[in-house]
């Protein structure tokens, strides 16, 4: 028996491989999970299955039950538009599944490391995030289908806010607030990874991919985990166009709120974001392209000090430097 011959065996029995020889080819860049890509009678699809301890330098380890919320979000979210998630072909055992491939749509990080910038493109995808969040508010059924509170803890909350926390007194109470706040707001299902190497760009506009860490949560953390992906980007590639991009996100995100006051969502946003881009430079995943010891500097300084003097998301993106002062 081969390695993966429970996998494939699962693939026939869900109609998804013929008798002959399959073929998983591994694709690059997973580090929670095995992700193949299969050619099959059907046309081709991916195979994603979580490992149960993440490929970091940090111990880090996780329930694998987190690919059963990755596929409910991706149902979900086709629910409120086919365009946003690809489709869920099968699940398999041990919390895999299938979906179907989609060619042709580079990763939205490759494109911004590249230098295609797209502003509208940033819009579609703060669109997209908040139309799941309007969809999914106040709802009993999404609250009880996504109650992945302690695994959102052990994959958000612990590592990038609380570990910073343990590590810097001075910002600790400010953190550790913070990080309590985040744990007990449960307004909409949070995707919990919007990042842009989760998203794919497609002709349709964004793909969200990856995720695990779904949970009914604070919709402010998706909007300032993909923001602080623009900024530290910005810094890293000394690009306008990438605040730009980051402003244009958080205004068509902040167009779709309808379900509680914009004022107080894009303030928690800000503390969150302030908190994340300190956690990419000094926590347990730091961003791997920000390695130049300046570029790290600009972030910690501009971080900590919005981390104790907060600002809402949009005033804190608007004033983001990308040089040193
Ligand atoms: N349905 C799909 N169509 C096309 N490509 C896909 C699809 N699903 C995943 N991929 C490719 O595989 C990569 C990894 O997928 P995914 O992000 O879901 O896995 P992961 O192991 O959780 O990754 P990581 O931990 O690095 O974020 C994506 O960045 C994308 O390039
Ligand atoms: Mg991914």
């Amino acid at each position: 028996m081969t390695a993966n011959a429970d996998i494939i065996e699962a693939l026939r029995g869900a109609g998804l491989a013929g008798e002959g020889d399959v073929v998983l080819e591994p694709l690059t860049g997973g580090v929670s999970c095995d992700v193949w890509k299969v050619a099959t009678p059907r046309g081709p699809i991916v195979v994603k299955r979580p490992l149960p301890q993440l490929r970091v330098a940090a111990d880090w380890r996780a329930p694998v039950e987190r690919g059963t919320s990755e596929i409910r979000w991706l149902k979900r979210a086709r629910g409120v538009d086919p365009r946003l998630a690809p489709e869920v072909l099968a699940e398999l055992p041990g919390h895999a599944f299938a979906m179907r491939f989609l060619p042709g749509c580079p990763v939205w990080k490759d494109e911004l490391m590249a230098g295609r910038v797209d502003a509208g493109f940033a819009a579609r995808v703060g669109q997209g995030i908040a139309a799941v969040h309007a969809a999914t508010a106040h709802d009993d059924g999404d609250r009880a289908a996504f109650a992945n509170d302690a695994m959102f803890r052990a994959l958000r909350v612990d590592p990038f806010i609380l570990y910073v926390a343990q590590h810097d007194a001075a910002l600790a109470p400010a953190l550790t607030a913070l990080a309590g706040d985040l744990a007990g707001r449960k307004i909409a299902l949070v995707h919990g990874d919007v990042s842009p190497k989760n998203i794919l760009v497609s002709a349709d506009g964004p793909v969200f991919l990856d995720a695990e860490c779904a949970v009914y949560g604070d919709p402010a953390f998706d909007l300032a985990f993909c923001v602080t992906h623009l900024l530290l980007k910005a810094v890293w590639s000394g690009d306008a166009r990438l605040n730009a991009a980051a402003g244009a996100l958080i205004a068509a995100y902040q167009a779709g709120i309808d379900w509680e006051d914009r004022e107080g969502l894009l303030l928690r946003a800000g503390k969150l974001t302030a908190a994340l881009l300190l956690a990419r430079v000094e926590g347990k995943s730091p961003a791997p392209y920000l390695t130049d010891p300046e570029h790290k500097r600009i972030v910690r300084d501009q971080a900590r000090a919005s981390i104790l003097a907060p600002q809402s998301i949009d005033a804190l993106a608007a004033n983001w430097k990308r040089t040193c002062p």
